[in-house]
């Protein structure tokens, strides 16, 4: 019998490299590790479980190239060669899988807490900052906006001798890249703010950077949020980005959507997803990973179908790491949160992600507190 098209193969383009299959394990932060930034074995085992479940590509917490870019605690690091032998003692373990292992690289700005780095937070603008002690974060510098790509290069690779398969910059969910292309954070009026182009160009050096400096079968992936309105972050922009990665030759784009099924409603006679649209934008895209809201196999075939080339999932893989290995059977439709404690145990995680997953709304089951 044929597989659904989800527990296919893929081969990423341009790279020859084969994936197991389309699904790809969301960054997600889990707090597991050590303030030096050294990855923890709890943080191992917990992406090893993932790796064993069939994920093709295991993606990383959001990782900090720099001290001054960290922004929680438990957050392993690769800003320092002293992460490097643990670092490889987790893309050995997840090799002993088909799985792909990919780091995502990022800087907190504004959103690096100024009681965990000692600096105070950098943004494009000097804005209202409540990480920092003065309520204010420091416009960047020449100086510091070099000292950021100079640090993600030299972590990028820190990945690549550690064993990596490529990385992810994270240009998501508000964090410092993503505060550069926001036309709210970013009010510079000098090259690296302005239009998209001058917006988006601290991410575009960035990625030349580190394509200068790593192999070419390296995997070099980009994370973005296409919409975050309260930062000026509009769809619009966000389509003609995808265009700048896209002749940048980027191996993949992964589309944050948080919910893949909602539709947009700029065209009342035309709603179409996020996925829909940026598929429809342009001819030979790179790889598109999108991801939100998905639980079931038909969920996944349903992304698929929009034109996604990978389905990536966050939540229902905490609960269910063997996601991707059940996923081709059409009727899998695993259970929705709460999750009971034990449960949470069973799937390994420890104490401190569980505690942090009650957070989240509705994940961790009540009784927990008792
Ligand atoms: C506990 C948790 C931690 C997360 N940490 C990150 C992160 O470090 N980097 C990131 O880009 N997204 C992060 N996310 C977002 C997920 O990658 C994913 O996009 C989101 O959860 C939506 O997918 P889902 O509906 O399948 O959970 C996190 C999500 C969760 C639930």
């Amino acid at each position: 019998m044929n597989k659904l098209k989800i527990s296919q193969p893929y081969i990423l383009p341009n790279k020859n490299i084969k994936l197991q299959n389309r699904t790809v394990l969301a960054a997600m932060t889990n707090k597991q590790s050590y303030d030096n930034g050294i990855i923890s074995d709890d943080e191992i085992k917990w992406l090893f479980e993932r790796a064993k479940g069939g994920f093709g590509i295991i993606t990383t917490a959001a990782t900090n190239v720099s001290k001054e870019g960290k922004a929680w605690n438990g957050e392993f690091g690769v800003y320092d060669n002293s992460h490097i032998p643990n670092l490889i003692k987790l893309t050995s373990t997840i090799h002993k899988t088909q799985s792909l292992i990919i780091a995502q690289l990022f800087h907190g700005g504004l959103k690096s807490p100024q009681k965990i780095t000692g600096s105070i937070p950098i943004s494009p603008s000097k804005l209202k900052c409540n990480e920092s002690f003065t309520g204010k974060s420091k416009e960047a510098s020449e100086k510091d906006i070099k000292k950021v790509i100079d640090d993600f290069t030299a972590s990028a690779i820190r990945c690549y001798k550690s064993g990596f398969d490529g990385i992810e910059l994270h240009g998501a969910h508000g964090y410092l890249i993503s505060q550069f292309l926001g036309k709210i954070t970013n009010k510079r009026k000098d090259h690296w703010g302005g239009d998209l182009g001058g917006r988006a160009k601290l991410l575009i050096k960035i990625y030349k950077s580190i394509r200068k400096n790593v192999p070419e079968k390296f995997i070099i992936g980009v994370r973005i949020s296409p919409e975050i309105e309260n930062i000026g972050i509009y769809l619009n922009d966000s389509i003609k980005l995808v265009d700048i990665l896209r002749k940048l030759s980027v191996d993949f784009i992964h589309l944050s959507c948080w919910d893949v099924f909602y539709k947009i409603k700029s065209n009342k006679n035309n709603q179409r997803t996020l996925t829909q649209i940026i598929k429809e934008s342009y001819e030979n895209l790179p790889t598109i990973i999108s991801t939100g809201n998905i639980w079931s196999s038909l969920d996944a075939n349903n992304l698929l179908k929009q034109g996604a080339d990978l389905v990536g999932v966050g939540r229902v893989a905490i609960r269910y790491p063997n996601w991707a290995n059940n996923i081709s059977d059409l009727n899998y439709n695993p259970n929705r949160p709460p999750y009971t404690v034990n449960e949470l145990k069973k799937a390994k995680l420890n104490n401190t992600f569980i505690s942090y997953m009650k957070n989240w709304n509705n994940f961790v089951k009540y009784d927990y507190q008792k």
